[in-house]
């Protein structure tokens, strides 16, 4: 039960301790759990208090605009998997106490919005009589821990990591020796070789990897740190560690332990682990891990081979011979309680009734046997809503909550995105996929920095006064040895006027490419000048024609 020892942390008579520092040090975030259950939640909105609002996040919850007693939550989804019983119980809490909205997130969780303080602890209850939780989905802690959701059946992975993510899950969801982060903290463990788990964009990742010890193979992974987004992306570096997988544990509790005592705890924007590693550098950062988990091997030989993007639209075999697994498209990750209600209806019908969550806000069904498969693709859900063959840019947008329901967005997104995919399918005939992922502002919760083009919310001071727009970037992508940010175009283009912008954007990079190319690899043979060139054209031509 409750821990009631406080304890003596190193950095706590730090005289420089930032405000929330101070306290998290008075209350632990876990704490407010408690007080929502037995307090908050007979009392009413107007009885919480501001400093416990903050710890709200370590119960997943986290207060929607307008800030007018409504709030989102978080579930954490470990390794992007679920069962339909899971899917079901998810469905209901959005049919009775979220508005009936269902999303997807970026990191394989899924959302609610519009719940208020009386419902949480129905909620809370409901998520764990299935097995999940919200705890710890938000706030400086261990966040959902993102993997392969084709885990055990997948045949592009080295071996099945759905125990570890089960292990690394029950280690550290409320652990409080890791629940009083400097910063959000994010976990990716995947073994497919075309790196499901976003490894490059996570304070901590594995990769599945080999070496040989003693005269034996072992297949195990390599361990990246200090990866992350928001306004000042890192790219996650490489140490020089092997990790053998019964050792992801022991690696993952080190690194934390060195992120808890030795990240930065003065400035809120300067906390998360990509800092320290930066400063640091990886052979000191490795240095202090071995002193928490006694010695490491050093690196072996990747397995890791391209990116995926976290795509698997249409019917794939596994690697059990004689079954299937179907990728399906969910538009820009949004369902209502009823779609998600069907899904795990087909998922029991025509698979092992379990659903996959993708980093790309789509889903999917493992383990459909050779002879359903045909009647599966019939089903009014797949071939209407859940497409397996979506349109091209519908397909591949991605988009994060924006100003409908987050307090810190510039601009819409969510809705604008896919009016904007919409658009762009019916005006640019393309079958290749360009990523396309819109954010409301800088924090990138909709990973702006990794898609082909990455469209960030702002705002453009015009005669009739400020109006939304957007900032573009090009040539974003992960990947062993080609993993690179996006790069800001010197262009702001009005909301309205998106979709011709890219559109001849695109028509541009139809023209020129060469076969097989994908828009970031041609960005990177002609070089962002010739974009942005190609975006003053753009721009010029269209205040030309009015
Ligand atoms: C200071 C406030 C916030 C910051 C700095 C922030 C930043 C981020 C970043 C950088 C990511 C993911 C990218 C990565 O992998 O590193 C993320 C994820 C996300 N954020 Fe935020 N965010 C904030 C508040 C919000 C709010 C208010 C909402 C919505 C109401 C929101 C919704 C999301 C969603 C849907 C994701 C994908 C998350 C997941 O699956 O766990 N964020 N956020
Ligand atoms: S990117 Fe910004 S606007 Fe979009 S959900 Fe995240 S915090 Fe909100």
């Amino acid at each position: 039960m409750r821990e009631v020892t406080v304890k003596q942390w190193k950095w706590a008579n730090d005289p420089k301790l930032h405000k929330m520092e101070l306290a998290k040090l008075e209350k632990d975030g876990l704490d407010v759990i408690d007080t929502i259950v037995n307090k908050y939640a007979n009392e009413g909105y107007d009885s919480i208090e501001s400093t416990d609002m903050d710890r709200f996040k370590w119960a997943g919850v986290y207060q929607q605009r307008p800030n007018n007693g409504h709030f989102m939550m978080r579930v954490r989804i470990p390794g992007g998997i679920i069962t339909s019983e899971q899917g079901r119980a998810l469905a209901e809490i959005a049919k009775d106490y979220g508005r009936d909205l269902v999303d997807v997130t970026t990191r394989q969780a899924i959302q609610f919005h519009w719940l208020t303080v009386e419902t949480l602890p129905d909620i809370f209850e409901r998520l764990a009589a299935v097995g999940l939780s919200s705890f710890e989905a938000c706030g400086d802690c261990p966040r959902t821990i993102v993997g392969n959701p084709l885990a055990g059946i997948d045949p592009h992975e080295a071996f099945d990591t759905r125990e570890l993510v089960a292990e690394l899950e029950q280690f550290f969801l409320l652990n409080r020796d890791f629940s009083n982060l400097p910063r959000k903290y994010k976990m990716s463990i995947s073994a497919n070789q075309y790196n499901t788990g976003h490894a490059e964009i996570n304070d901590l990742a594995f990769t599945p990897a080999k070496k040989v010890i003693d005269g034996q193979e072992v297949i195990g992974f390599h361990v990246w740190v200090g990866g992350g987004l928001s306004a000042r992306p890192y790219m996650a570096q490489k140490l020089d560690v092997f990790c053998p997988q019964d050792e992801v544990v022991k690696v993952a509790a080190g690194v934390t332990t060195v992120f808890r005592d030795f990240g930065y705890r003065e400035k809120r924007h300067y906390a998360r682990l990509k800092y320290l590693v930066a400063n640091w550098g990886v052979d000191k950062f490795k240095e202090e891990l071995v002193k928490v988990t006694g010695p490491l091997e050093s690196a072996g030989e990747d397995l890791y081979k391209g990116w995926n993007a976290g795509y698997f639209y249409g019917i794939h075999e596994q690697k059990q011979a004689g079954l299937y697994y179907a990728g399906l498209s969910v538009p820009v990750g949004r369902m209502n309680a009823d779609e998600l209600i069907q899904l795990a209806q087909l998922a029991e019908t025509y698979g092992d009734g379990t659903i996959g969550t993708c980093n790309s806000q789509n889903v999917l069904i493992r383990n459909i046997p050779a002879s359903k498969v045909e009647q599966f693709k019939q089903e009014p859900l797949i071939v209407n809503r859940f497409k397996l063959k979506p349109n091209t840019f519908v397909g591949y947008a991605v988009s994060c909550t924006g100003n409908e329901y987050c307090n810190l967005a510039i601009v819409e997104t969510k809705e604008r995105m896919r009016s904007l995919a919409e658009y762009l399918d019916d005006t640019v005939e393309l079958d290749t996929p360009v990523r396309i992922h819109m954010v409301g502002c800088p924090n990138s919760c909709g990973q702006r920095q990794i898609a082909d083009i990455g469209l960030q919310g702002a705002l453009l001071k015009t005669d009739e006064g400020m109006i939304s727009a957007f900032d573009v970037h090009v040539g974003g992508t992960l990947g062993l040895d080609q993993a690179r940010f996006n790069q800001r175009l010197k262009a702001r283009i009005e909301a309205d006027r998106l979709g011709p912008f890219l559109a001849q954007l695109i028509g541009s990079y139809k023209e020129e490419r060469i076969e097989g190319e994908s828009y970031w690899q041609y960005v990177e043979r002609v070089g962002v000048e010739h974009i942005q060139a190609q975006a003053d054209q753009i721009i010029e031509g269209a205040k030309l024609g009015g």
